[in-house]
């Protein structure tokens, strides 16, 4: 019998931590128009005043030439009048255009606003987000080791959750003081609940969970002090670079009539370890990449990632320093994503080809405090950060 309760247990007195937030920036509406009404065009006639005429030789002469001065002189000003009327005109058409060009989108925009938050944003098919530095240190996929430490974002604190006020009945726990962020809760909820319809199991327990700084530190010096330097060091990570702090990681054992076993080892588990990645969890630390995550096996040791991370991960035999640190880079929304179907699998694609499914791509950090990130429109979408240099968007359509 494998008495393998882990004994690296989490202690009272849990600080509270925060789930992962995204500050967004919503698209300004466009700048509208006060467009100026042109002036109605207004034209000068004369009157003609109607005379009586005598027959007369001398008044009809004097009549003709006054008709004839008076046409003569009417060929002259009609058109001066018409011309003066055409150039009133075009200078009011100037000054409406004046006006317009100070008005147009653009022409007001502040300084710095660049292209994708500026005209015909209806016309585009992303939206952009505008994420801050500190958002590269929260999300589902944060890589913590021990070369990339938790930060502790003191917002994350307030969302730990007591898994107790959360859990169902499909699960035990080593301690009724564990604690995970909601989002890990909910997952292991569902997972334990399937797999209990499956099979009749609900005997998985979590043995620990969220662990604070304090709690890391007390372990390591326990185990330090009880089975020497080298097994801390190959088993029980440095304060402040174990994923536990996350409150996205678990050890998970097996508790049947008090008996402790290995997950690995106890045949009920079959269905656990074959489905644990579609709930978004993956074993943390394989056998074969100790080499690149520096911690020995644990068999008991579970990240919450999301989905559908966890399953392309154990698709292409990736552990999460693989997969942030080589592959995900590689697909970036202007480049070729990431598209993924349950059927198909892995597929780089276009972001104008994403039309069904997931699509992850890389955003890099910039260098100032913020970065602009593209999201294709219509689709759900989570942004987590990677915990070093930038930005993992998740979209489903
Ligand atoms: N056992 C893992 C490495 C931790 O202590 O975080
Ligand atoms: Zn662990």
């Amino acid at each position: 019998m494998n008495n393998n309760q882990d004994p690296r247990r989490t202690q009272n007195g849990y600080s509270p931590l925060g789930e992962p937030q995204v500050k967004r920036t919503y698209t300004p509406e466009e700048a509208g128009h006060d467009r100026h009404r042109k002036p109605v065009s207004r034209f000068n006639y004369m009157r003609r005043r109607r005379k009586r005429t005598k027959i007369n030789i001398g008044v009809v002469l004097c009549t003709l030439i006054f008709a004839l001065i008076i046409g003569t002189s009417l060929f002259f000003i009609i058109p001066s009048l018409k011309d003066a009327q055409n150039s009133s005109s075009t200078t009011t058409g100037l000054e409406e255009n004046a006006g317009e060009d100070k008005e147009k989108p653009g022409g007001n925009k502040p300084a710095g606003e660049g292209n994708e938050t500026g005209d015909n944003k209806d016309d585009l098919p992303y939206m952009t987000l505008t994420l801050s530095e500190e958002d590269i240190h929260k999300g589902e996929l944060i890589l913590v080791n021990s070369y990339t430490e938790y930060l502790f974002p003191e917002e994350l604190e307030n969302s730990i959750t007591g898994v107790r006020d959360m859990k169902n009945e499909y699960y035990k726990m080593s301690q009724s003081t564990h604690k995970l962020l909601p989002c890990a809760i909910e997952a292991f909820n569902m997972m334990t609940e399937d797999y209990f319809n499956e099979t009749g199991f609900a005997s998985l327990q979590l043995n620990s969970c969220y662990r604070s700084r304090t709690d890391q530190e007390n372990l390591y010096k326990q185990y330090s002090e009880e089975r020497g330097e080298d097994y801390a060091k190959a088993y029980v990570a440095n304060p402040g670079e174990s994923e536990h702090h996350t409150g996205l990681a678990m050890d998970l054992n097996v508790n049947v009539n008090g008996y402790i076993y290995y997950v690995e080892s106890y045949s009920e588990c079959a269905w656990f370890r074959e489905n644990a990645s579609e709930y978004g969890f993956i074993l943390r630390y394989p056998d074969d990449k100790v080499y690149k995550t520096g911690i020995s096996y644990e068999s008991w040791h579970y990240r919450y990632v999301g989905i559908p991370h966890a399953q392309i991960m154990e698709d292409q035999n990736l552990c999460l320093e693989e997969y942030l640190e080589d592959y995900i880079v590689s697909y970036t929304y202007d480049t070729l994503i990431l598209g993924y179907t349950e059927n198909s699998g892995v597929q780089p694609i276009t972001a104008d080809e994403f039309a069904e499914g997931y699509a992850i791509y890389y955003v890099p950090a910039e260098d100032d405090m913020t970065t602009e990130v593209k999201i294709p429109k219509e689709c759900e979408y989570t942004v987590s950060g990677n915990n070093f240099d930038g930005y993992i968007i998740t979209c489903k359509k």
